[in-house]
């Protein structure tokens, strides 16, 4: 049987046209959920084009086929539920895409085309980058920001006003003059891969989740119930277009974004004014040069009619405009083979199947392994069951095609199945650890009822590998941080049974002749190394060996310093599941004595409700609590913190309590987003300085410190008289 969705159109019959358009018709909503809804494409962004383009050729093929909820009547999904409904009253468009240079020349033709009648007009065209993020719509009334939306399905979007004020390139008043009475700024709100590595690194360190790329990072932190956690992601917004409006902004869109700028906003510095095809294209090169140094995600380069009144005239079709089209970069692809699959165990016990490919170039980068991220992944499904790669499975000695995307980690987004040998089995997820043996479940998420996609090693301490990655993440700069002990050392000691757990680490120095030994030969295979790839012999081989010593008097003594580390620090270096460094600090500032966490810890272990036990705290969570009911459950881990506190003795978390400050005796509430602290940042501060931290407002309140985004709070404080500040005002007052 041939595969109908490789079927040439002009050769389709209208039978198979019709379940041709069916299929098509189903796969692109599924996929317009998934990207727009669940910020989780299953497709690559050219799959979609292609799913798309070969929609519309059968339509326009076979028109009488076309069905009532043709994709192409659409664009993108309607708002998911949850916030409040926006009706854009100028629609959110989509632009017509170029693939090739063709394409930019036929565009600019149909634009003679239309107005060949028009003889003195010299069309003109804008070009910039296209970023690839997530476009809102932020309404300005006299000036001041009072509603922010998401494009949604174009028509109506999602009122998301309070996570919109923390991004600080979001101007809360338009500086400047001359801004229409009433006007909807739009652009591009994206994450910078600076932030998203942060995010990624913070979220390893605390067990918590995998961030898949920057876009859907940034369309999950859009998303967020609760604008403070959009704060801390730092999001970015660029303006390039507007809508509804009282008046054009400027006659020309270049000159209307340049007053965006003047009003506030961040405008991309790449946009220029062109007049040729050849003009257009060679600004399209610069950007393609300049796009791996940007620092953020671009897609292409979009050109506009610059003068509106020409926008005016061309006008739209379905969802687009005419006068506009974004011209894409190809997505970087290589073709190569997997020759295995690994799999690594991480320091929470989770199995990262990871595919060893035969390198490959993929723009200009050497890619010898890819992330596989689960067994459904692998097996071509997605954490919903729906098919990814259309349903294809990857299996070793499958050739496959990697794409990579901008900074975005490579991946695999094909199987060429008529490449696969002969025999080649479909892959099976070892339900055991395969580094201690341990089984490897998939754990039921108590709050989804869903299985987990990752399988886990059930072994922890006994585990190496997790043993091994909870000692690294022990020394890490956010822990211990011990002065030139990092992973290398770890992984140097670990294997010659110098370090086995933490509390290993403050003994070295009994152990000092192997320590001195497991380094001295370390460094002579270093040098062997160095030496084989330079060609060169060392001269002077003692030398070495002295430093070796001074180096290890430095290492112990760095270790020293570190026997009475602070509480937070102390806390967090446990590597307890989904506590980070701000959850550690919490809880240090909560407790105060690590003695009062084991207490609480043992208490919340052995009750029946370990929720109604903990005390409520601000910042903490029942992710939280049952994290640590389940670490201080684990008698394994009673033993290996009882050994370890007898080598440590972590600092009391002292609450500097200064009575003379002008907030003293104080009872204050913290809402809306704050810029400078966190939320319990801001508590612990206001405790320090003799302050009483409430959660509500209530007559006892004696001030609100109001951050951008707040809301009830506010209007309760202000109903009772209760002295409102910002977050600028407080820190003058408290002199910081
Ligand atoms: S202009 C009327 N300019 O691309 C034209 N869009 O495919 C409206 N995008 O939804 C869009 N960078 O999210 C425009 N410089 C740029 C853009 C841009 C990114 C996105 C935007 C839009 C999508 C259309």
């Amino acid at each position: 049987m041939t595969d109908l969705s490789q079927k040439p159109v002009d050769d389709l019959t209208s039978d198979e046209a019709e379940a041709e358009l069916a299929r098509l018709a189903k796969a692109i909503a599924a996929a317009d959920i998934a990207y727009h809804q669940k910020d989780a494409p299953e497709i690559t962004d050219a799959e979609y084009d292609a799913l798309r383009r070969r929609n519309d050729a059968i339509e326009l093929a076979f028109p009488d086929l076309v069905r009532a909820d043709s994709p192409g009547l659409s664009v993108g999904a309607p708002p998911a539920e949850g916030f409040a409904k926006v009706r854009h009253a100028v629609p959110m468009l989509s632009l017509a895409k170029a693939y090739t240079d063709e394409d930019v020349v036929d565009f600019l033709e149909r634009g003679k085309r239309f107005f060949q009648k028009d003889e003195d007009l010299e069309l003109a065209f804008t070009a910039e980058p296209k970023i690839d993020g997530l476009s809102a719509s932020l309404l300005y009334e006299n000036g001041v920001f009072v509603r922010g939306a998401t494009r949604g399905d174009g028509a109506v979007g999602e009122d998301i006003t309070a996570n919109l004020r923390t991004i600080k390139d979001i101007p809360e008043k338009l500086a400047g003059s001359g801004w229409p009475s009433s006007i909807e700024i739009r652009g591009e709100v994206y994450m910078t891969y600076a932030e998203f590595q942060a995010l990624k690194a913070r979220s390893a360190a605390s067990g918590g989740q995998d961030y898949v790329n920057p876009r859907n990072t940034a369309a999950g932190s859009l998303r967020q119930k609760d604008a403070a956690v959009t704060a801390s992601r730092n999001l970015k917004f660029f303006a390039y277009a507007w809508g509804a409006t009282t008046q054009d902004p400027a006659p020309t869109q270049f000159e209307a974004v340049q007053k965006f700028a003047e009003w506030g906003f961040k405008i991309s510095p790449l946009m220029v004014r062109a007049k040729s095809v050849d003009e257009l294209i060679a600004h399209y090169k610069l950007i393609e040069e300049q796009r791996s140094s940007l620092g953020y995600d671009i897609d292409g380069v979009v050109y506009k009619v610059d003068q509106l009144e020409l926008q005016r005239r061309w006008g739209f079709v379905t969802g687009e405009p005419r006068w506009a089209i974004a011209h894409k970069f190809p997505a970087e692809q290589a073709t190569t083979v997997v020759r295995g699959i690994d799999i690594q165990v991480g320091r929470t016990g989770t199995l990262a199947p990871v595919a060893r490919l035969d390198p490959v170039s993929v723009g200009g980068v050497t890619v010898v392994n890819v992330t596989l991220h689960n067994e459904d992944y692998i097996a071509g499904k997605d954490s919903n069951g729906l098919p990814i790669r259309e349903g294809k499975d990857i299996r070793i000695g499958d050739t496959v095609i990697i794409q990579r995307a901008g900074d975005v980690i490579p991946q695999i987004v094909d199987v060429v199945i008529d490449k696969r040998p002969a025999g080649a089995q479909p892959y099976r997820m070892p339900d055991t650890c395969p580094v201690c043996g341990s089984p490897a479940t998939r754990e039921i998420n108590e709050k989804t009822g869903k299985e987990d996609s990752r399988r886990r090693c059930t072994g922890e301490l006994i585990c190496p590998a997790q043993a091994v990655e909870t000692l690294k993440h022990f020394v890490s700069r956010g822990a211990l941080d011990i002065e030139g002990f990092g992973a290398e050392n770890i992984e140097l000691f670990f294997s010659k049974g110098l370090v086995k757990t933490a509390a290993d680490i403050f003994t070295l120095h009994e152990r000092r002749p192997a320590v001195q030994q497991a380094l001295a030969e370390k460094r002579e295979e270093q040098a062997r190394i160095r030496e084989a790839a330079s060609g060169r012999t060392r001269k002077n081989v003692r030398s070495v060996e002295d430093r070796n010593y001074e180096g290890l008097d430095k290492l112990l003594a760095a270790i020293e310093a570190r026997r009475e580390p602070e509480l937070d620090r102390f806390i967090f270096a446990l590597g307890i599941r989904h506590i980070g460094e701000t959850t550690g600090a919490v809880l240090a500032r909560t407790f105060g004595t690590v003695e009062e966490l084991i207490r609480i810890g043992k208490e919340i272990a052995s009750a029946e409700d370990p929720h109604s036990v903990f005390p409520s705290v601000d910042g903490i969570g029942g992710t939280v609590i049952e994290a640590l009911v389940d670490f201080f459950g684990n008698e394994r881990n009673d033993a290996a913190l009882n050994a370890l506190l007898s080598q440590v003795h972590p600092k009391p978390y002292i609450v500097n309590v200064s009575a003379d400050s002008v907030v003293a005796g104080k009872t204050v509430v913290f809402t809306g987003s704050l810029e400078k602290m966190s939320r319990s940042e801001a508590k612990a501060m206001a405790e320090r300085l003799g302050a009483k931290v409430a959660g509500s407002v209530s007559a006892k309140t004696d001030i609100l410190v109001a951050g951008p985004g707040a809301g009830s709070k506010l209007k309760s404080a202000e109903a009772l008289g209760v002295e409102v500040i910002t977050e600028a005002e407080w820190f003058e007052r408290v002199g910081k």
